[in-house]
């Protein structure tokens, strides 16, 4: 039986009504990618308030590796219901705070004694992580790169890359903030091997600063909001080489990327790197938030008793979804999945692309691949129009798919690692369809306007 069932045209009566509401009761800048509004959900399958069922390949933006309401994450959720809520572990410690920490620093890359933080989000773990890294080297700056998301607050926007939308109009931004070009090999102008994109980290220390002035450098190991960007295999090798010399850390920015996202428990596995600190969010919470920064114990011990905390920080309910949702990844072999369902969005995009010059590129790592759509493969002019159009005809046509990209011409696939082949093949079948409507719409204006 099809996954997909569309009972009304998307969005459908009671969706656009909603979407009436929400226009004006909430602000414009809080962008939705879809239309439709959510009534329930399962595995990766998400129904509508009009009854349509829509396959989810964007897993509430990459926070689904396990699925939707995971059968183990529900348990560990009405089991600590009946026990209790929050006390605040800064106040009144409690296990399963503990039982995670201790989960990440097992499964975290690197042989060495690590420790876990846990915060709430992403941008938390983000800003955290810088403090660490400034309370143990005693430096300010930080080095980030182009193209990369690390968040919306202030410290982690003014790490983020990209302008519009999220950073125009927000400034003044933090100092001490310097940014290299990432190695991006689609979109590189001298040369794509490692060594010749390491070369930037060297070069800055020379030209922007000085290298004894910095903390850490930050980098994402496969580019999330950036756009699915996979440097080559020797890469985050030489920058962490590079930081070493100069006593810099390294964080691994794993919030999108890690949780067996690629096929690992961290992508920096696939790298061969074993990163300083490492950031989680997203999928390990099962669907519930929250956020971790894990690292050398020593280095993870520098701030100052009290340094650290939050209100709400590893709250117990999102501690024990976290421990269910990693227990789920281990015994339902979703680091496997993983890299087949990669291998199987490579064989079908491989074949879009043969038939279509509108796919530039095609690539990923594991489950976490996307399509980079260009109107010249010569030119490489980005399809954002294009690619507005596709994710509009994809949840037009029952499947909910999220773009990504400095230029707004990639589609990524952040499918919840239990999807089945059905549902799967169900999935590019419409993707397919999308392509083939755009890409075979000779003459065709696409605007690149947002809205
Ligand atoms: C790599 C990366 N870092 C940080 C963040 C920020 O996470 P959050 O939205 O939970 O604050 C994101 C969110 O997309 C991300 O992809």
């Amino acid at each position: 039986m099809a996954a997909i069932k569309v009972r009304t045209e998307i969005p459908g009566p009671r969706s656009r009504a909603l979407m009436l509401r929400r226009e004006i009761a909430i602000p414009r800048g809080l962008y939705h990618a879809t239309p439709i509004f959510a009534a329930k959900a399962e595995a990766a399958v998400i129904e509508d308030v009009d009854g349509n069922r829509l396959l989810d390949f964007a897993g509430g933006i990459g926070c689904l590796n396990v699925g939707h309401r995971s059968p183990r994450v529900m348990d560990a959720i009405r089991e600590q219901l009946e026990k209790h809520l929050h006390v605040c572990f800064m106040v009144t410690p409690y296990e399963s705070y503990v039982a995670l920490a201790e989960k990440l620093n097992a499964l975290a890359p690197g042989r060495f004694a690590k420790k876990t933080l846990i915060v709430n989000t992403g941008a938390e773990a983000v800003e955290n992580a810088v403090k660490i890294a400034r309370a143990y080297t005693k430096r300010p700056a930080i080095i980030c790169f182009n193209d990369a998301f690390h968040g919306r607050t202030l410290l982690t926007m003014s790490l983020t890359s990209k302008t519009h939308p999220y950073k125009a109009g927000f400034g003044p931004f933090v100092s001490d903030i310097y940014r290299i070009p990432y190695a991006y090999p689609y979109r590189a102008e001298k040369g794509t091997t490692a060594e010749s994109f390491a070369h930037d980290l060297e070069d800055a220390f020379k030209r922007v600063v000085a290298p004894e002035s910095v903390a850490a450098v930050i980098a994402e190991p496969v580019l999330g909001e950036g756009g699915f960007v996979v440097p080559p295999r020797e890469y985050f090798g030489l920058l962490h080489e590079t930081c070493r010399k100069h006593r810099i850390l390294f964080i691994a920015d794993e919030i999108q990327s890690g949780i067996a996202r690629t096929g690992k428990w961290f992508a920096s596995e696939h790298f061969g790197i074993e990163p300083d600190l490492c950031t989680t969010a997203k999928s390990l919470g099962g669907g519930l938030p929250i956020a971790a920064v894990t690292g050398r114990a020593e280095i993870m011990d520098a701030p100052e008793v009290g340094g650290l905390g939050s209100t709400f920080a590893g709250n117990p309910l999102s501690c024990v979804a976290g421990l269910a949702a990693i227990e789920t990844i281990e015994k339902e072999g979703l680091l496997e999945r993983s890299v087949a369902i990669g291998e199987r969005f490579e064989e079908r995009a491989r074949e879009w692309q043969r038939k279509w010059p509108l796919l530039g590129d095609v690539r990923g790592v594991g489950g976490m691949c996307a399509i980079e759509l260009v109107r010249n493969p010569q030119t490489r002019e980005p399809a954002e129009g294009e690619t507005k159009a596709i994710a509009r005809y994809c949840y037009e046509h029952g499947l909910i798919t999220i773009t990504a990209g400095t230029f707004n011409n990639v589609i990524r696939l952040l499918v919840p690692l239990i999807v089945s082949e059905q549902e799967l093949e169900e999935g590019l079948d419409v993707i397919e369809a999308a392509l083939a409507s755009v890409a075979d719409h000779k003459g065709a204006t696409f605007s690149n306007a947002r809205h």
